[in-house]
């Protein structure tokens, strides 16, 4: 494989926005009527507009582009999104531009893709994500979601196709180590809490204590019709289902010269790990297998362990999800991730802070952008830019997990931080 070095030059996220948002538009918004939500297309612009302004890049230096999306063509009625890329910038025109998709690891795909373009011998590329779905019922959008499923045979475990997979994730997980309801709920705490200090959270406006996350309520109800499934999933336990858009720059060393740019402003991907199981099997539901397969490979790539780890962003789609994540990582042995929360080793200020600004519960998610934003997050850590979740001290390593389905696609990189 070529040496050639790739580095992250920057980024910028949109605000990511749902329904529970202060700024949602929706029928009892004070705006509502007056204004409109963002439209993909504004999004992806918006997202590109603010990453060239941030990183200082010349749109014109740009080779070629990638872009994470899931499923346009559902929510937006709008597919071709390289094409749409190409359209986010004048300097973008004829350059070559192309969509990927893996589900929610749609962002991680586009990531990989460029670095395998720098590897290969560009210096300058755009990495995109964005979803919208917000322009359907969450039911209607659990059925376009659920086509990261089996679709013909795990479409009928709920209409809530995705929350029921992880249900049975966290019913044998709890069932099988004798891990609580607060235990998880603790994870939900920590997605909202750091939300909370991220002016760009879906959800930065809604608060969660312990009482309300670790015990089912009214406002706080488990709704699967699955009646296996249903008590192990609240609407505490769920990703957002949000707006939203991401891009970054990445560089060769050659990429940086010619913008001008120096190391002190990039972090460098120095090691990646990308795993896919068939989608047409279930997996043991206490463990995260292809995502460990695909944390091991990129650990090995970049020579490190977990122990190295300063800093994570692990793809939290339910709570249970960022449990199992801890152990895929092997942060601890199976069923005592818990504890981790327990302790507060993850938080801003523990050992290993992990999804800062709070992760798919608490900052959102919308699928395509989720793993580009991951990546983004880990340089604006590295960088000291993350304002009120600014983690202490400078991270040296970071690592990003995104999943696709129901651990099916996995991407994962590791970050070194250049001084
Ligand atoms: N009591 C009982 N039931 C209630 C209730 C209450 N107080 N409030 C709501 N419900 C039930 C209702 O049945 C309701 O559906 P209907 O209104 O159609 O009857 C249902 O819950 C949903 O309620 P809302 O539409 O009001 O809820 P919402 O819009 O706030 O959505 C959510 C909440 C359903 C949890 C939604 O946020 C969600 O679906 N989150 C998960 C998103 C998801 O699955 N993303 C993909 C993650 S998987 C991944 O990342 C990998 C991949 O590749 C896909």
């Amino acid at each position: 494989m070529s040496n050639r070095r790739v580095f992250v030059l920057g980024g910028a996220n949109t605000a990511f926005i749902g329904k529970g948002s202060p700024d949602f538009i929706w029928k009892n918004h004070p705006d509502f009527g007056k204004r409109e939500n963002p439209t993909l297309e504004q999004l992806l612009k918006s997202a590109v507009d603010q990453c060239l302004e941030v990183t200082g890049a010349d749109p014109a230096e740009v080779q070629r582009g990638y872009i994470g999306n899931f499923v346009g063509e559902l929510f937006s009625k709008q597919g071709h999104l390289g094409a749409a890329l190409a359209g986010s910038h004048p300097s973008f025109a004829y350059k070559p531009m192309t969509r990927t998709e893996g589900a929610c690891a749609s962002g991680g795909l586009a990531m990989l893709c460029a670095v395998d373009a720098i590897r290969a011998g560009t210096d300058v590329v755009i990495v995109a994500g964005v979803e919208v779905q917000t322009t359907e019922s969450a039911r209607v959008g659990a059925d376009y979601l659920a086509r990261a499923s089996h679709y013909a045979r795990q479409r009928s475990i709920d209409e809530f196709t995705f929350p029921a997979l992880f249900g049975r994730r966290a019913k044998a997980y709890r069932e099988q180590y004798g891990v609580t309801e607060e235990d998880i709920g603790r994870a939900a705490v920590k997605a909202y809490g750091n939300a909370n200090k991220n002016p760009l959270a879906h959800m930065r406006a809604r608060k969660m204590d312990l009482d309300t996350a670790a015990a089912a309520s009214e406002k706080n109800p488990c709704f699967l019709q699955n009646a296996e499934y249903a008590p192990f999933i609240k609407m505490s336990d769920c990703s957002q289902v949000s707006d939203g858009a991401s891009a970054m720059i990445l560089v060769s060393e050659e990429g940086l010269r010619k913008l001008g740019k120096s190391l002190s402003d990039t972090i460098e991907i120095i090691g990646t790990g990308h795993s896919t199981a068939s989608l047409y099997e279930d997996s043991d539901p206490v463990v995260l297998s292809t995502s460990a397969h695909a944390i091991g490979q990129a650990y090995k790539d970049a020579g490190i362990t977990v122990a190295n780890v300063n800093i994570a962003e692990v793809h939290d789609c339910f709570t249970v999800t960022e449990l199992l994540m801890y152990e895929a990582m092997g942060m601890c042995d199976i069923g005592k991730a818990g504890h981790l929360l327990r302790d507060g080793v993850t938080d801003i200020g523990g050992r290993l802070p992990v999804n800062t600004g709070g992760g798919l519960v608490g900052f959102g998610h919308p699928v395509g952008a989720t793993g580009v934003k991951q990546s983004i997050e880990i340089w604006r850590q590295m960088k000291g830019l993350a304002g009120g979740y600014q983690v202490p001290g400078a991270p040296a390593v970071g690592l990003s997990v995104n999943m696709g389905g129901d651990d099916r696609t996995v991407v994962v990189g590791v970050y070194k931080n250049q001084g």
